[in-house]
């Protein structure tokens, strides 16, 4: 069997009528910018693309974030991949306070992109793995001029979502809303690889994601829902649980989706101005579907993420997200808190 690139898989789509040849363009375009970001990831610190931008002042972006040079880098290469191929009406950002308009001097189409150009800065300057994360949504039509607004749709309208992970190999994992994808990039070839065909994440699990740091911080049904983890075999879960946190969103959903578990980033009170530390558009919401996709679920501990009516473009929200059955679990005890409290 020959290896079946990106564009291969694309075409095929294309011709089940799961993809327009507008979006697959789209996806390649995306696709080449992250084969740069790789490229920039992996010189390391032989090219200039380590520790923090804009020199000794340092440069602070719309969350109020420390940005690294390589948040600036990714989000510029990705701007510019994105300009001229005339899919797109407008790019929104983790690192842009408002999203850009498509420059007139190029064709406008009716997708939007929004991004967390590089997931996982806090990896950059000890070598371990970060990714970038898209998603796709359609403009809506009669749009004359592009507004932040126009991307504030539910998650459960994006027409495509995947993210690439830059690690000991880079992968770019993919959904158009027919399943999640892996592809592996074949560097001789400079080409990405179907190497995971429909991926599914088991139902069940005995491996969680959270930084216990927090753990202080915390609500009451987080709390309990993570004890019992903790309480393994005597506990009410009567199994042990195994724990793994990267820091980087990309990584552990990447493991979620290699062998399951559970992903988390609760609500907590270490600032509680901020309804969660991730943010919906560009992270939870790609996320979500690539899970959903795979078999698994996705909810803010009480809700399914993809139906969040989204307010505001670098919207937070709290995210459990991977294993079915033990995403499940964890919501119930917020909803039985909650209905407790009533
Ligand atoms: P980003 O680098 O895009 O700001 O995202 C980092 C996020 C996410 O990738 C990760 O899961 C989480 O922050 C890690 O947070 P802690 O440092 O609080 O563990
Ligand atoms: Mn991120
Ligand atoms: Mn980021």
């Amino acid at each position: 069997m020959p290896a079946i690139s990106l564009t291969r898989h694309l075409i095929e789509e294309q011709r089940l009528g799961h993809v327009t040849p507008d979006l697959r363009l789209l996806l390649e375009v995306v696709a080449r910018a992250c084969k740069r970001i790789s490229v920039a990831v992996g010189k390391g610190a032989l090219g200039d693309v380590l520790g923090e931008a804009g020199g000794e002042a340092g440069s602070i972006n719309v969350q109020g974030e420390a940005q690294k040079k390589l948040d600036v880098i990714s989000n510029e290469i990705l701007l510019e991949a994105n300009a001229w191929g005339g899919h797109l009406a407008a790019c929104a950002s983790e690192e842009m306070a408002h999203c850009e308009p498509i420059p007139d001097a190029f064709p406008r189409g009716n997708y939007l992109l929004v991004f967390d150009p590089l997931d996982g800065s806090s990896n950059i300057d000890i070598n371990a793995s970060v990714g970038t994360i898209f998603s796709v949504l359609r403009c809506p039509e009669g749009t004359a001029a592009v507004e932040d607004a126009h991307f504030l749709q539910a998650g459960r309208t994006q027409v495509a979502a995947g993210y690439c992970l830059y690690g000991p190999s880079t992968m770019l994992v993919l959904t158009i809303g027919h399943g999640t994808h892996a592809f592996t990039l074949d560097r001789e070839q400079g080409s990405f690889v179907l190497t995971r065909a429909h991926l599914r994440i088991p139902e069940t699990t005995r491996e969680f994601a959270i930084n216990m740091s927090n753990q202080r911080h915390w609500e009451a049904p987080t709390q309990a829902y993570v004890a019992d983890l903790l309480a393994g075999t005597d506990g009410p879960r009567g199994k042990d649980f195994n724990m793994r946190w990267v820091a980087a969103m990309v990584a552990d959903v990447h493991r979620i989706l290699t062998r399951g578990g559970i992903f988390i980033y609760p609500w907590d009170r270490k600032d509680p101005s901020k309804p969660g530390k991730l943010r919906l558009m560009y992270e939870a919401n790609p996320m979500a579907m690539l899970v959903e996709q795979a078999g698994g679920a996705a909810t803010n501990g009480r809700t399914r993420i993809l139906d969040i009516e989204p307010d505001s473009l670098h919207q937070r929200v709290p995210v459990f997200l991977g294993s079915r059955d033990e995403v499940e679990t964890a919501t119930g005890y917020h909803l039985r808190h909650d209905g407790d409290a009533a």
